[in-house]
């Protein structure tokens, strides 16, 4: 057994909230037979419609009495915290409202008197966060690789040695890292090559933070574990909404010098709800069970690109480094066509890629609500006509 697989099956025991859901729902055991079934190819998670979110809210309060938080302080929000600090090696963690404010928090205290930050150029925080770094934190961000993911030795020793020798001396303060990348269709960062980066960096004295918003993706395609990608850093963000299926939210992790006293800076922007509860209370449901999840989805899907490969028409393209996504495509049919009939079957598609009617399908544990016979057959029977 290779190291993927091994950390794929090390988890399969734990106990899985959504085979759980759909197990019970078929059983007729719960209120609504409706719920829980629509398996999606277009969310990092399952997906939750209010409704079911509303059914899991539920569960999580009727299970136990469930501790509230005080303005993100406290409650099940700390236990959120607690238990992504345990999963991800670190000392402490703080809940924030949106990944996006995480990342800001995490690399204006980084940073310290060292303005200068290294981030990917196709990372969220440099092209999806407009320049809030500059304006809310006077922060520099300079943009490497540019339609690469991966940062190279090469790419961190330049901006090194040119902040040096300027006439104005200045410092690297933080090397901020995205893997895997959304802009780039879930590629990975190479490991070795990260290894090779973090340590320099340590060793000039350049703080290091992961935007890690779907880091627990990454073990099963690259065989290193969340633990081992977090070492390499000082803080670490994973999303709760992502995966976790929470309504919304980030960890952010680090020492717990690094997160004591952090809320204030997360209150300062307006940051700290004053109830956070509703959003860790479903978020733990999934905590434990994710990766083990996602592991077994993608053997799912894999069996249904193997069933779908028996009729022609269907096109699969994986991405090279890729984690969550591969493209479907089905040639002489009309893509849009397809993914309303495939919808009728209970299989949710994305919006096809205008020009090339491609599908940029999606992995995730919705798809252990059934077997990969039944998705096969639904997508088989949307593709005629
Ligand atoms: C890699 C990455 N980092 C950060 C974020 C921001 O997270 P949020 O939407 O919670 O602000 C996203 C959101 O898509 C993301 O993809």
């Amino acid at each position: 057994m290779d190291r993927r697989q091994f950390l794929a099956v090390g988890g399969l025991t734990a106990a899985s909230p959504v085979l759980a859901r759909s197990a019970s729902d078929g059983a007729g055991t719960t209120a609504d037979p409706g719920l829980f079934r629509e398996v999606n190819f277009i969310h990092d998670g399952l997906g939750l419609s209010p409704r079911e979110y509303a059914t899991l809210l539920h569960d999580a309060t009727t299970q136990r009495d469930l501790p509230g938080d005080n303005y993100s302080n406290g409650g099940v929000i700390e236990e959120l915290e607690q238990a992504f600090a345990r999963k991800l090696g670190k000392q402490a963690a703080m809940f924030v409202p949106t990944g996006t404010l995480a990342n800001h928090i995490a690399l204006r205290k980084l940073a310290g008197q060292d303005r200068r930050v290294l981030v990917q150029a196709e990372s969220h925080f440099y092209a999806d966060s407009g320049d809030a770094g500059e304006v809310l934190s006077n922060l520099n961000l300079i943009p490497l690789v540019e339609g690469r993911s991966t940062v190279a030795l090469g790419d961190v020793q330049r901006w090194v040695e040119l902040s040096a020798s300027g006439r104005v001396p200045m410092r690297v303060g933080v090397l901020s890292i995205e893997s895997p990348v959304r802009r780039r269709d879930h590629e990975m960062v190479d490991f070795a090559q990260l290894q090779h980066v973090c340590g320099y960096a340590r060793e000039q004295g350049i703080r290091l933070h992961l935007d890690g918003a779907r880091l627990f993706n990454l073990p099963y395609h690259s065989g290193h574990g969340v633990q081992e990608y977090a070492a390499l850093f000082d803080t670490v963000l994973v999303s709760v909404w992502k995966h976790f299926n929470g309504a919304s939210g980030a960890i952010l992790a680090g020492d717990a010098s690094f997160i004591e006293g952090l809320y204030h800076t997360r209150r300062m922007f307006g940051g700290s709800l004053p109830q956070a509860w509703p959003t860790a209370a479903v978020a733990m449901q999934f905590v434990d069970s994710y990766e083990a999840d996602y592991a077994r989805a993608w053997q799912a899907t894999d069996r249904v690109l193997a069933l779908l490969r028996t009729d022609r028409r269907f096109k699969v393209r994986k991405v090279p480094m890729g984690t969550s996504r591969f493209f479907l495509s089905v040639t002489d049919a009309d893509a849009a066509a397809v993914r309303e009939r495939a919808r009728q079957q209970g299989v949710l598609l994305p919006r096809p890629n205008p020009e090339t009617g491609e599908f940029a399908m999606q992995v995730n544990p919705s798809v252990l609500r059934t077997t990969p016979e039944t998705i096969a057959q639904g997508l088989l029977a949307a593709a005629k006509a």
